[in-house]
């Protein structure tokens, strides 16, 4: 076998083998094969995609690359659920907790902020004392206790996504709708979880930009879970405005936990419970309707705020913050964006605040950057809302040294008007299984 016949064969849109494909990526990882030529079969996936069955090797290669975990020591069917990047993302910390709280085991593994969209490890990590880098045995045995927890990922997970996804990064390979299915996938089958539950982003801030390419991404990785041997559905879900008020690490944590105690409704609320009654549903088949109502119920009750406490004690977060979100969001310098405009917001470019909120130190320029966990920008007016001149739209927090009113004028042009009245829209657009 070699790379030129490889690179070839895909360039004339010639299946390739399942041992072509598994030499492929071995021979990556092992360094026998180089990254220009890598980047150049990768470059030809681009261009000419990949059929379903070389998909699904593709990303079965990728998940033997390196260690897989084994979830059969904990009790019951257990769940996973993905985001493919957004901004103000902050879903997992909720769902998490109320699946859990409805009878569902959710082992989560979570990446760290990718360019424009923020990751899960970040945000938890503005809560003084948490460790997302627990073993493998005290993060099952907290998955039994609570019913989830949350981990980074291991650096045997995987390998090969790991190199790929970095010369991707740099090759401008990454909008390639096999390429994402298999980077993701590969992940979540090493995983192991018996479900795993998919929110396809679709809009400004998604990789996706368009409904009809997310549409596309969701079947094609529902179908690869499924010939993997799981349960999976995905939901498509609107990114053409950020998700909640607030984007940003510590500010997020605080406004998951608004939710989880009751006191935030909308469009962000709204998603968690679509997407914890997906999960309930897929693993405890009570349909749709009851497990709404069971999601919503663990919410007013506070059984999953009572979770979602436990399992942050259990990896070491103090969680004195919950009565006292001063403790975390500390920024050193707040800044209020004033609209010169008035009118209906009509759209609010989520890729140009997640920028926004990179430049303010929530986010990471180069790998190496470290994290400012107060930086981060709450949003005071939504799509739909009316706007008169003076109000502030919204306000930008930092503990960094940039240039604030720089920054301000960078997140004010992402707002665009309209003299209409203006409707928000659903916040779930499909389903996919
Ligand atoms: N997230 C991933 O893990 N991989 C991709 O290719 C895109 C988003």
């Amino acid at each position: 076998m070699n790379m030129y016949n490889i690179i070839s064969k895909t360039k004339k849109r010639i299946e390739l083998e399942k041992d072509e494909i598994f030499w492929l990526i071995n021979s990556y990882v092992e360094g026998k094969v180089p990254d220009y030529q890598m980047s150049a079969w990768l470059m030809a996936v681009c261009f000419n995609s990949l059929t379903q069955k070389e998909t699904l090797y593709l990303t079965q290669a990728m998940r033997d690359s390196g260690e897989k975990l084994d979830m059969s020591c904990i009790d019951g069917i257990t769940a996973d659920k993905h985001s493919t990047g957004g901004v103000g993302d902050k879903t997992t910390l909720i769902v998490a907790p109320v699946a859990a709280a409805c009878g569902v085991k959710m082992p989560k593994m979570s990446g760290r902020g990718l360019g424009h969209t923020g990751g899960t490890i970040d945000k938890l990590e503005s809560i003084p004392g948490f460790n997302p880098c627990i073993d493998y045995s005290t993060f099952t045995d907290i998955v039994n206790k609570t019913g989830f927890a949350i981990v980074s990922q291991s650096g045997n997970l995987v390998p090969a996504d790991k190199k790929i996804y970095a010369l991707r990064d740099t090759t401008a390979t990454v909008d390639s709708i096999p390429l994402i299915c298999s980077s993701i996938m590969s992940k979540k089958l090493a995983l192991g979880a018996d479900c795993i539950i998919l929110d396809v982003k679709s809009g400004s801030g998604a990789f996706m930009k368009n409904e009809q390419d997310a549409r596309s991404l969701a079947s094609e990785m529902v179908s690869i879970a499924k010939l993997a041997g799981k349960k999976c559905r995905a939901l498509i879900t609107d990114m053409d405005e950020p998700l909640g008020s607030c984007i940003g690490n510590s500010l997020e944590i605080t406004e998951a936990v608004e939710i989880l105690r009751g006191r935030q409704k909308g469009r962000l609320y709204d998603l968690c419970i679509e997407l914890a009654a997906n999960v309930i549903d897929t693993v405890l088949c009570t349909g749709l309707d009851a497990a709404r109502t069971a999601a919503k119920t663990s919410i007013e009750n506070s059984s999953a705020l009572e979770i979602f406490i436990k399992t942050l004690k259990l990896q070491g977060g103090d969680v004195s913050f919950i009565d006292d979100y001063n403790i975390i969001n500390r920024a050193a310098q707040k800044y209020e964006v004033i609209s010169e405009n008035s009118g209906y917001i009509s759209h609010i470019d989520s890729e140009l605040i997640g920028l926004s909120c990179v430049e303010l130190g929530a986010g990471r320029k180069v790998k190496e950057s470290s994290i400012d966990s107060t930086a981060g920008i709450v949003i005071n007016k939504h799509k739909g809302d009316f706007v008169e001149s003076g109000d502030v739209i919204m306000t930008l927090y930092t503990s960094s040294q940039c240039d604030l009113s720089k920054i301000a004028e960078m997140a004010l042009s992402a707002v665009s008007f309209s003299k209409e009245q203006i409707c928000a829209g659903s916040i779930v657009l499909d389903i996919v299984q």
